[in-house]
């Protein structure tokens, strides 16, 4: 199977996993199997979809390793919001609330354990590719929160030591913690930005969301999901907000700092800022390999946990397997293998060479080619390697 951006489908084309509705992530536009027609792009088109898998004889052997329930995953988180939310105007987050979403993320960490997810990187493409609303926002930092943690595991428990070693495992509350951590802006003006500016202090609506989110949820709820809510925006560097004067009433000044910040709320921090990113100002999609850019090559670095960085990086690849990418020399391939050291040179199949000698190339391995643009979009501005880190950033990492 083949990830085509919707402007390169062509009738005859079959899909080869479900089309979801950009703003409808639990609505399906197609099935799987069903051969394309010009009124069906054409639709497509217009709803926003930006791009689909459909089935590429060539690279069937790609089916078993991208898992296509990614969507259909996060769908799940996205209805429960939407459910409490949406219509109900909820001032309040409930014990029995809270146990429904701590069963719904429980089956998410066991489909995703059971799948072998947890070594894997996320399909960034069906991940990421979405209306940025509220509720899809949430849904996609709780999935990748989740799957980083999995992956992370060796440190996570080690900055959980407190917990206790079978406690410190437990991830259900950073799911819950993720999935609610914008809670505080459905109590906000309507003006309130819908992102945090990257560039300068957020406005003092924006910045009262935490605290709100904080409030709207019950105390019989676990801290730990509550401290993400309030501290998803305390930066490592020390940088963020809200003042914990105003928190703790005066028994602390200032943000909080480096490891001060729960390794859960780090890491909703990391994905949240990471999802904006895949966002443009207007809320259009822009291509993973420019968010992954900007996190490693502007000052946004330092207010993230450099192992969690470091394991981002890693975690999510900039062309996923299955993307079509046109190469520097206007050769179109396919990304058939990543390279965790050098994310930007994966391995490609040629679309246009049948010989098996010279159609597969480890671009790790070839100074002369690199991406030129993937998904339709040039993305040579953005190609970045990785920065160098200390041992055991390396080491979480993987
Ligand atoms: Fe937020
Ligand atoms: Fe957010």
């Amino acid at each position: 199977m083949l990830l085509l951006d919707v402007d390169s489908l062509r009738p005859g084309l079959e899909t080869a996993a479900p089309i979801i509705h950009p703003r409808r992530p639990t609505t399906e536009l197609a099935n799987p199997g069903v051969v394309l027609d010009e009124v069906m792009i054409a639709t497509m088109a217009r709803l926003g979809v930006r791009q689909a898998w459909v089935r590429w004889p060539s690279l069937d052997f790609l089916d078993s390793r991208i898992d296509r329930r990614v969507t259909a995953l996060r769908g799940d988180v996205y209805e429960l919001l939407k459910a409490d939310f949406q219509a109900a105007q909820a001032t309040t987050v409930g014990v029995g609330q809270y146990v429904r979403y701590c069963s719904a993320i429980s089956n998410l960490v066991c489909d995703l354990l059971s799948a072998g997810h947890a070594g894997g990187g996320v399909q960034t493409a069906a991940l990421f590719d979405h209306d940025h609303g509220l509720f899809n926002h949430s849904a996609a930092v709780a999935y990748l929160a989740l799957t980083l943690a999995l992956r992370l595991e060796t440190y996570l428990v080690r900055e959980r030591r407190a917990a206790g070693a079978v406690a410190a495992c437990d991830i259900t509350n950073l799911g819950v913690g993720a999935m609610l951590h914008d809670l505080g802006k459905l109590q906000a003006p309507s003006t309130v930005d819908v992102h945090e500016p990257l560039d300068g202090p957020p406005s003092k609506a924006y910045a009262s969301h935490p605290r709100r989110g904080f409030t709207m949820i019950g105390e019989r709820i676990s801290p730990t999901a509550r401290a993400v809510v309030l501290h998803h925006h305390q930066r490592f560097d020390g940088s963020g907000f809200p003042d914990m004067e105003a928190v703790t009433r005066k028994r602390r000044a200032g943000p909080l700092r480096g490891r001060q910040i729960h390794i859960f709320s780090r890491i909703v921090g990391l994905c949240d800022t990471f999802d904006h990113l895949c966002h443009d100002a207007d809320g259009r999609g822009r291509p993973v390999v420019a968010a992954l850019h900007d996190l490693v090559h502007s000052d946004l670095h330092r207010r993230f946990d450099p192992i969690l960085l470091r394991g981002l990086l890693v975690h999510v690849p900039p062309f996923a397997l299955g993307n079509v990418v046109r190469l520097c020399d206007g050769r179109l391939a396919a990304v058939i293998g990543l390279s965790a050291k050098r994310p930007c040179r994966p391995q490609v199949r040629l679309l246009q060479d049948d010989s098996p000698a010279t159609r597969d190339i480890d671009l790790s391995k070839r100074a002369d080619l690199h991406i030129r643009e993937a998904l339709g979009v040039n993305v040579e501005k953005w190609l970045f390697e990785l920065p160098p880190v200390n041992a055991e950033a390396a080491a979480a990492a993987g």
